[in-house]
């Protein structure tokens, strides 16, 4: 049984090998460009993970595992554009590099070729995975879409922001480690379990993306940090920040989330002084570990033994550390 760290880097070896296409250059080349600066990777992972409980033999999960990156970057790619980002992973986004047109069609191919390595699941079980993986795209849209209705809205609760995080994020952790569940040939309800963990991860993770997209170090986190403040994104932590802040905080805040022009460096620096007043910080680390809990209770819940589920537990329990 390989450990995390030996199938990561059987997944970046299959990804050095791996090509999307050539003509035209204008198309593929934003591909290699994002994919080339890979993040993480840590969905592929899982599903290559929750497979290895299963299964000693993780080949077959491999290519359906990197469909699950090459549809995340695809995601990625669209969701600068809808977030008027300027950098990932250290470096400009695509439609800043080439522009917005480029990156819509690149992404469009890039869901296509994740297809393509979907095709790799074992024939009895290809039908039931598209399935799943369709729905599960779906709901990335959905809270997407969820994501930029609340760029205008005041009002969003608790409620319904972790509603749209699991949409938009939550779902496809699940969807990485219910993939390796199936093909590692696990029974149905350990598949659902595997499914919750990854949805209450997801929670966890996307909380946590907010709060680094605070406090991050920009070296580090390589998007641009401050940048849901500026684009008044209703994250965690300000929906928090508008529910409890009184009298002049409520009304400090009011005024930069209704400035039609500011200057940037003084906006973030302004809703951030607010944050450490209403202690938002700690209130998000708690909710972070919150939900990774969860998730990490339903991995033990497995009905395997110990050993098997060993490197995946303490896998997701470095992910709750990550600092980018
Ligand atoms: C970024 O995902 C998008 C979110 C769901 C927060 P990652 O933090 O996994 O990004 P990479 O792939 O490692 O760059
Ligand atoms: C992104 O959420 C979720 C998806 C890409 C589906 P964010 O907009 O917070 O992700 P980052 O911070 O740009 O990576
Ligand atoms: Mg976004
Ligand atoms: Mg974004
Ligand atoms: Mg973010």
């Amino acid at each position: 049984m390989l450990n995390p760290d030996q199938l990561l880097q059987k997944l970046h070896s299959e990804f050095e090998k791996h090509t999307y296409g050539v003509n035209p250059a204008e198309l593929y080349e934003p591909i290699s460009y994002i994919m080339s600066l890979h993040g993480k990777r840590f969905r592929p992972l899982l599903t290559l993970l929750a497979a290895s409980i299963y299964s000693d033999n993780v080949e077959s999960a491999i290519q359906p595992a990197m469909a699950v990156e090459v549809f995340h970057n695809f995601t990625l790619m669209h969701d600068d554009i809808m977030d008027r980002a300027p950098l990932r992973r250290g470096q400009p986004t695509v439609h800043e590099k080439w522009n917005a047109n480029t990156a819509i069609l690149s992404g469009d191919v890039m869901l296509i070729r994740a297809y393509d390595l979907l095709l790799d699941v074992p024939k009895e079980q290809l039908r039931s995975v598209l399935v799943r993986f369709n729905q599960t795209a779906a709901e990335v849209c959905e809270g997407q879409q969820l994501d930029m209705n609340f760029e205008t809205r005041w009002n969003v609760s608790e409620e319904e922001y972790l509603e749209m995080i699991r949409l938009k994020t939550s779902v496809l952790l699940g969807f990485a480690l219910e993939l390796g569940g199936i093909i590692g040939g696990a029974d149905e309800e350990s598949v659902k379990l595997l499914y919750s963990a990854g949805e209450n991860m997801g929670i966890g993770f996307q909380l946590k993306d907010d709060l680094l997209d605070v406090y991050g170090d920009p070296l580090k986190f390589g998007k641009q940090v401050g940048g849901d403040i500026i684009s008044n994104k209703k994250t965690f932590l300000l929906i928090e920040a508008l529910s409890k802040a009184a009298g002049s905080h409520k009304e400090e805040l009011d005024k930069w989330i209704s400035a039609g022009q500011f200057d940037p460096e003084e906006k973030v620096n302004a809703v951030k002084a607010i944050y450490e007043v209403l202690d938002i910080r700690k209130f998000t680390e708690e909710k972070i570990s919150t939900y990774f809990e969860r998730g990490l209770a339903d991995l033990r819940s497995l009905n395997v033994e110990e050993a098997r589920k060993a490197s995946l537990l303490q896998f997701v329990q470095q992910l709750v550390e990550r600092e980018k």
